[in-house]
Order: C-alpha cells, then sequence, then structure tokens
C-alpha cells in the first residue's frame, strides 16, 4: 500500500499522523485499543471507566501509565461530566493534577474530551494551569447546534460533532451527523470539528472531511479490532449485525443506541428530557443499566446493554487496528484524488 498522510487542522492540533480519533467508550476499558490506536498513528482515547470493581479516578490514573508505558505517541482520555456522574468533579480536578505531575503523560495526552455534560466543571485552576503549560486541548461531544453554540460560548478549543447513527448516548433531538456538520460549519465556519457517528469507511472519512471537519471519531468500528479489550461475542455482534440491528432505548444518562437483542427487546422506549429527569430520581434504575453493562462487558450479547452504532452494518471483519486505520486511510485518499478531479 502507497504511504501517505492527510494533514488537517485536527492531526497537528493534536500531534497525529492520521485524522482517525478513537471515540470513548466507557464504562469499559479501551487501554489496549487506545495503545493500538495511537501506535498506528490515529490519536487513541482512554474511556471513563466505571466498572464496579476498583476507584474510577485509579482506574483511570494506572490506564493513563500503562498507555505511556507501551507508546511513545499522542493520546486522549474521557470525562463524562454528566449531573448523575458521581466522580465527574474529582476527575476534572485530580486528572489535570495528575497529567502536571508526570512529565512523561503531559508530554503526550494532547486531548481531553469531556462529554454528556457542560465543560465547564474541567475549568478549575488545575485545568488552567495544565493548560498553560502543555498542548492539551479540551473538545467537547455535541449532538445539536445549541449545544455546540453553548460550549463555544464556554471556551472549548474544538467539538466531537456526533450524529444520531452512533453507538452509545445520544441526544434527544435525533440530529445525524451528515444535518449537524452542515448545520455546525455553517454557524461556526473556524471551530475545530471531529465528525462522530456512522464512520467506519474510507468513503466516510473523506465525506467528513470534505465537509470541513478535521478528522473522524469511531467507536463502533474499533470495538471489532483485534485489540480491542471488548469480549469476543461483542467483537462478533458488530461483526455480524445490519444496520437494521440496532434501536433506541432508555439509557442511563437519556437515549442510548443499542444492539436490539433480548434487553433491548424488553427495554422502555426513550423518554422525553422531563420524564427521564423524573426517572432519573430513582438510583436503583441507574445501579440496574450499570449491571446490565456489566453484563455485555462480560459476554452476554443476549441480556446485556451492548451500545452500537448503525455503523455496525458496515463492518465485516475483526482486524488489526493498524489495519482498519491503514485501509480508511487509504481508500479516503483516493475518494478525494477522484473529488478533486470533478472540479475543473
Ligand atoms: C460501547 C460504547 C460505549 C460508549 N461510551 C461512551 C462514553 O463513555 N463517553 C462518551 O462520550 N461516549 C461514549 N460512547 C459514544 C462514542 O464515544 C461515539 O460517540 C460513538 O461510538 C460514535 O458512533 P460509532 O459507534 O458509529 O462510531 C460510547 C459508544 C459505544 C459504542
Amino acid at each position: 500500500m502507497e504511504k501517505m498522510v492527510i494533514k488537517t487542522e485536527i492531526t497537528e492540533m493534536l500531534g497525529i499522523k492520521h485524522p482517525i480519533v478513537a471515540a470513548p467508550m466507557g464504562p469499559f476499558y479501551t487501554t489496549k485499543l487506545t495503545i493500538a490506536v495511537s501506535e498506528a498513528g490515529g490519536l487513541g482515547v482512554l474511556s471513563h471507566v466505571t466498572l464496579s470493581e476498583g476507584i474510577t479516578v485509579n482506574q483511570i490514573k494506572d490506564s493513563m501509565k500503562t498507555v505511556v508505558e507501551y507508546t511513545d505517541k499522542p493520546f486522549g482520555v474521557n470525562i463524562r461530566t454528566a449531573a448523575l456522574q458521581p466522580d465527574a468533579i474529582k476527575l476534572c480536578r485530580q486528572i489535570p493534577r495528575f497529567i502536571m505531575d508526570n512529565p512523561k503523560i503531559k508530554e503526550q495526552c494532547t486531548y481531553l474530551i469531556t462529554s454528556a455534560g457542560s465543560p465547564k466543571i474541567l475549568y478549575n485552576k488545575h485545568f488552567r494551569a495544565l493548560q498553560e503549560r502543555s498542548n492539551i486541548k479540551n473538545f467537547h461531544v455535541v449532538p445539536s447546534l445549541k449545544l455546540a453554540k453553548k460550549v463555544i460560548k464556554d471556551g472549548v478549543d474544538g467539538i466531537v460533532a456526533t450524529g444520531h447513527e452512533g453507538g452509545g448516548h445520544q441526544s434527544y433531538e435525533k440530529t445525524s451527523t451528515l444535518v449537524l456538520l452542515q448545520q455546525i460549519k455553517k454557524e461556526f465556519p473556524e471551530i475545530p470539528m471531529i465528525a462522530c457517528g456512522g464512520y467506519a469507511t474510507g468513503e466516510g472519512l473523506a465525506s467528513a472531511l470534505a465537509m470541513g471537519a478535521g478528522a473522524i471519531a469511531m467507536g463502533t468500528r474499533l470495538i471489532a479490532s483485534k485489540e480491542c479489550e471488548f469480549h469476543e461475542n461483542y467483537k462478533n455482534e458488530v461483526k455480524n449485525s445490519t444496520i437494521a440491528d440496532t434501536k433506541l432505548v432508555t439509557g442511563v444518562f437519556g437515549p442510548a443506541r443499542v444492539l436490539n437483542n433480548n434487553y433491548a427487546q424488553s427495554a422502555t422506549i426513550v423518554l422525553n428530557k422531563a420524564e427521564k429527569r423524573a426517572e432519573e430520581d430513582s438510583m436503583s434504575k441507574i445501579r440496574d443499566g450499570v449491571l446490565k453493562l456489566e453484563k455485555a462487558y462480560k459476554g452476554d450479547v443476549d441480556n446485556g446493554i451492548i451500545l452500537l452504532g448503525q455503523s455496525c452494518g458496515l463492518v465485516e471483519e475483526i482486524e488489526s487496528v493498524s489495519d482498519i486505520i491503514n485501509s480508511i486511510v487509504y481508500s479516503a485518499e483516493k475518494c478525494l484524488r477522484k473529488a478533486y478531479y470533478m472540479v475543473n
């Protein structure tokens, strides 16, 4: 395969070779996946792990130490800042301090992606000090133009525009990635933007770049990789499912796209925001959700919550991360060249 490089604002900002970023996939571990993606020239991203064993903050710190032991390349980390996330404030204080105290991590951790709540809880004195002394950038996940406006005003460095076809938690607005990118680009032509939700191919990457995104982020596609630490049963579901096999249900933080398995068939349909808030008073429902996510992580693909995007319908094989990234970049470049010659 011919060697090539697609250089964008995002590859420059984050110090990576290819415009491909791993989407965070908590509450599960993605430490091995992070190392593999970063080594392959993309940006590996550690997830906000909230599995019941261990303490989250320590789990994330240990994962960061492991990453820099196995790769010298840049990587990122996710903090879910939802009001319902019990450890969010603690993480927003401790993770920037921890990065600051570890020179190798400080050099390599270029991306702190906040999601599910507001990025503002990150903007404490520890993060500000880290920003001054490192290259770290804060991107926030936005599923709507409304949230994009809010977080850009709050001062994020960039956004991850994530559409309705993506796996995992979603907004109530149900905007596709295609429409969302156009909406945001029109209103904020200069904001650094990563396109997310539904990407698994070079065609997808080429289209995102043509629309003004500087990279794509992928979750579902990377689950079906040799290096991902998810259970083999989970990986096989990605490989064997079609686009029609996912469904929106009420997840822990709102609507979530999942595999339409036994669990999903009996799960309640997505509520509106007000009803969901009322339900949040019932902590037992949230705990139940977390237990079902753990079941999924242990391989119970019938009764666990299998967070999964529609892009599963584009995945036919479980491959190594470097094969996935190289083939996506290779075919994106072919698409971009072909498109270039259409312009006379
Ligand atoms: C298994 C799984 C877990 C996820 N967990 C998180 C999470 O902890 N934080 C977050 O911001 N997004 C989470 N997401 C959403 C992804 O970051 C991303 O938006 C989504 O995977 C993009 O769509 P794709 O699956 O088509 O690539 C999760 C997605 C999946 C599939």
